[in-house]
Order: structure tokens, then C-alpha cells, then sequence
């Protein structure tokens, strides 16, 4: 009789943590918030346009509009950002007509520097601007198209490294130079990641909550395959896009053993989606964990005013719009404790500001990449999206 077994294998806490630390060798995402800001600080001040046009996608673009989308509404910086991410004509032909290209200063990203999108934008808007060392800089890897470019023309070249992922390159230069530019505490923001790594690997409370958590996602993923991240608050929709991004993209992959793995993530806003999607959780399928995002104290008192002459309702008058939302969180959360079967959790964010959208978004990353080591593949690649990729260049004559 002959055996073989392919069973899968779950592994201890202790074993991902030491993976997690050895990853750090080949990985190099991990240690980004310790990196030397100092060059990039320099330069951000010394770009003066009312503007900055960030040219990228997915991993280039979506960490930085994150953040930007957290802040923007209570920082009124006085500098705008503007992200050139789509192919839609009508899409470039707008955001083009609402900047003033003399006083618009362009980042270039593409670690790749070939992707379609937006070496197709930046060759389109090459032959109406001229992009030159005082109103341009390019991200890139080294030896890159990109690269090539920025030397020719004496442009400011960035390098991101080879071993820093497209999604998981925030807290590099891809995240830090637009950011930092538009007046952004890129220092600040750094020190949130740097906590959490910190009490990450020092194996303090958040260890604790992280591998608990991803380990509850992995032992039930044939059961509750779809992840819903609620946020309670407009300026985290940025923030839901990335996270859908670096959840789909990092675990949607075949393991070791060429079974399929992957975690659906779905990202919802509060008390928006409230009246759509709720519905779902509530009744529908019970396939779906919720992970609840509040904000602590929003800093803004707005008071619906008392006795107002609109009838009814006379409930809500005299109270405060930050109250009032934390109380439709709460309320929800309640409703769906009380089902009794939907697994939940609530990570509430102490206020709007750098520091903790960078504790949350590098809580994320390590989340993931706990996540995929338990699942046993390979959370840094991206496969799946290549095949589409050759196709396109193949109808394209390349
Ligand atoms: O996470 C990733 O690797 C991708 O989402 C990339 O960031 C995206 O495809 C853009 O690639 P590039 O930076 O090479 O233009």
C-alpha cells in the first residue's frame, strides 16, 4: 500500500510570527516607517504649484488618496491632489480642465514603469505640457522606461525598491513625497505605523488582536468568505478602496498546494450603507464578518438645534452630529450582536489625523500578511492580473 497525504496544515502563532520576522529579510515593506525622511521633507518644500497631479494606480495611488481622502475634509491643505488613475476619457478630459497646468506640479509613479494607464495618461499629456525638472518628479524602480525618462530630461527620480510592493508601498516614497508636498506630518504619520510594528512584534496587545483575528478568518474562511469592513465616516472611503485593494489582491491566490485561497473584502460606509447593504448582513447568507471603524471624537460640533420648526422626530434636536453617528454605529453594532451568529468587531480611531490612519493602515498591512502565512501563499505577487495584461498589449500590437 502506498500513502501520500497533501492535508492542510495550520500553523501555531509562534510559527507565523517567525515568518513573519524572516519575511522581513526579503520584504521590505515591514521596516518603511523607520526609513530616513529627510530627503523627502527637503524637497516637498521646495515645490511651490497650488496642484499636484499624482499619475498611478492601484498600489501607486490608492495609499496616498487614502489618506488624503482622511484628512482633506478636516485639514484644508493648501494644496490640492488630484489622482490620474483611469483610461475613461471623460474621467482625464475633467480632472485636465480643472487644474492650471502652470501651476500643477506632476508625480509620476510606476514601480514597473510600463503599466498602461498611466504611461498612456502621462504620453497624452505630454504633448500639451512640458514636463520638466521644475514642475515634475518621477517614482520608480531603477532601469525602468520611467527611469530612463526622468534621467534624460534631468527630472527628480525616486526610487521605490524591488522588494516593496505596489499595495503595500504607502509608507514609501510612493506614499510620502505627494503626501509631504501638500503639508501632510509625514513624520507623524510614520510614528503610527512605527507603533504598531513596534507592538507588533514586541508581542504586545495588538499581537494579540491581530493573529486572533486573522487566525478567526482563516479556521472559518469556507464558512464566513466574505469580509466587510463598515467605516463609520465619509473620509474612510479612500481608505475602504485601498483596503479592498490590498485584500483582494495579496489573498486571492492558490496555496503551496495549488488550492484556491481567498477572503472576499467588501468596504461600506456608515450610515450610508445603512440603507442598502445592511440589509444583506442582516438576513441574507450568514457568509460575512464585520469589522466596525468609528471614529472617537470627529473635532467638529455640529448641533442639530433645538426646537427647530420642522415637526416630529423632536428626538434628534439639541444634539450633536458626531454624537449622532456614534450612536447609528452603536446601534447597528447592537443589531447585529443581537443576531447572535454574525461574527463581528469595532476598531474605533481616536480622532482625524496622520498618526492614526497610519496605525490602522499598517495594522491592515500586517493583517494581511499574517493572513496569507497562514493560508501558506504568496501574499506579495500578483499573477492573476498578468494574463489580462498580455492580452491587452496582444490587442494593442505590441
Ligand atoms: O499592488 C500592486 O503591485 C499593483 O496594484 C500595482 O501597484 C499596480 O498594478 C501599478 O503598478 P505600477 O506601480 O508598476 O504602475
Amino acid at each position: 500500500m502506498k500513502y501520500t497525504k497533501n492535508f492542510y496544515q495550520i500553523r501555531s502563532n509562534a510559527h507565523i510570527l517567525a515568518q513573519l520576522k524572516k519575511e522581513q529579510e526579503t520584504v521590505g515593506y515591514y521596516k518603511l516607517p523607520f526609513a530616513d525622511t529627510s530627503e523627502i521633507k527637503r524637497f516637498a518644500q521646495g515645490v511651490t504649484q497650488k496642484t499636484i497631479a499624482v499619475l498611478g494606480i492601484g498600489g501607486s495611488s490608492l495609499g496616498s488618496s487614502a489618506i488624503y481622502d482622511f484628512l482633506k475634509r478636516k485639514y484644508h491643505f493648501g494644496k490640492t491632489l488630484l489622482f490620474f488613475e483611469s483610461t475613461d476619457p471623460v474621467d482625464i478630459k475633467d480632472k485636465l480642465d480643472r487644474i492650471d497646468p502652470d501651476d500643477t506640479f506632476f508625480i509620476i509613479i510606476s514601480k514597473s514603469g510600463t503599466t498602461v494607464e498611466t504611461i498612456s495618461i502621462f504620453k497624452y499629456l505630454s504633448s500639451t505640457i512640458n514636463f520638466h525638472a521644475g514642475n515634475t518628479a518621477v517614482i520608480s524602480g531603477t532601469g525602468t522606461p520611467l527611469h530612463h525618462f526622468a534621467d534624460a530630461e534631468k527630472i527628480p527620480f525616486f526610487e521605490l525598491q524591488q522588494n516593496v510592493g505596489g499595495r503595500f508601498s504607502v509608507f514609501s516614497v510612493v506614499g510620502l513625497l505627494p503626501l509631504a508636498i501638500i503639508g501632510v506630518d509625514i513624520d507623524n504619520m510614520l510614528r503610527g505605523a512605527q507603533k504598531v510594528y513596534q507592538g507588533f512584534f514586541e508581542r504586545e496587545k495588538i499581537y494579540e488582536m491581530l493573529m486572533e483575528k486573522a487566525r478567526f478568518f482563516v479556521e472559518n474562511k469556507n464558512r464566513f468568505r466574505i469580509n466587510v469592513l463598515f467605516s463609520y465616516s465619509s473620509s474612510l472611503e479612500g481608505f475602504n478602496k485601498w483596503y479592498v485593494q490590498l485584500w483582494a489582491e495579496s489573498l486571492g491566490k492558490r496555496n503551496i498546494n495549488g488550492t484556491r485561497q481567498g477572503l472576499t473584502p467588501l468596504g461600506l460606509i456608515g450610515p450610508v450603507d445603512q440603507h442598502s447593504f445592511l440589509q444583506l448582513i442582516m438576513e441574507g447568507v450568514r457568509d460575512k464578518t464585520v469589522t466596525f471603524i468609528k471614529v472617537a471624537d470627529f473635532e467638529e460640533q455640529l448641533i442639530i438645534p433645538p426646537q427647530t420648526p420642522i415637526p416630529k422626530l423632536e428626538y434628534l434636536e439639541g444634539i450633536s452630529f458626531s454624537r449622532l453617528i456614534a450612536l447609528q454605529a452603536d446601534a447597528t453594532i447592537e443589531a447585529i450582536d443581537a443576531e447572535g451568529d454574525i461574527p463581528y468587531d469595532v476598531i474605533t480611531i481616536d480622532k482625524v489625523d496622520e498618526y492614526n490612519i497610519a496605525e490602522l493602515m499598517y495594522s491592515y498591512e500586517l493583517l494581511t500578511s499574517i493572513i496569507g502565512a497562514f493560508l501558506q501563499i504568496n501574499t506579495y505577487d500578483q499573477p492573476g492580473v498578468e494574463a489580462g495584461k498580455i492580452i491587452l498589449k496582444r490587442k494593442l500590437g505590441a
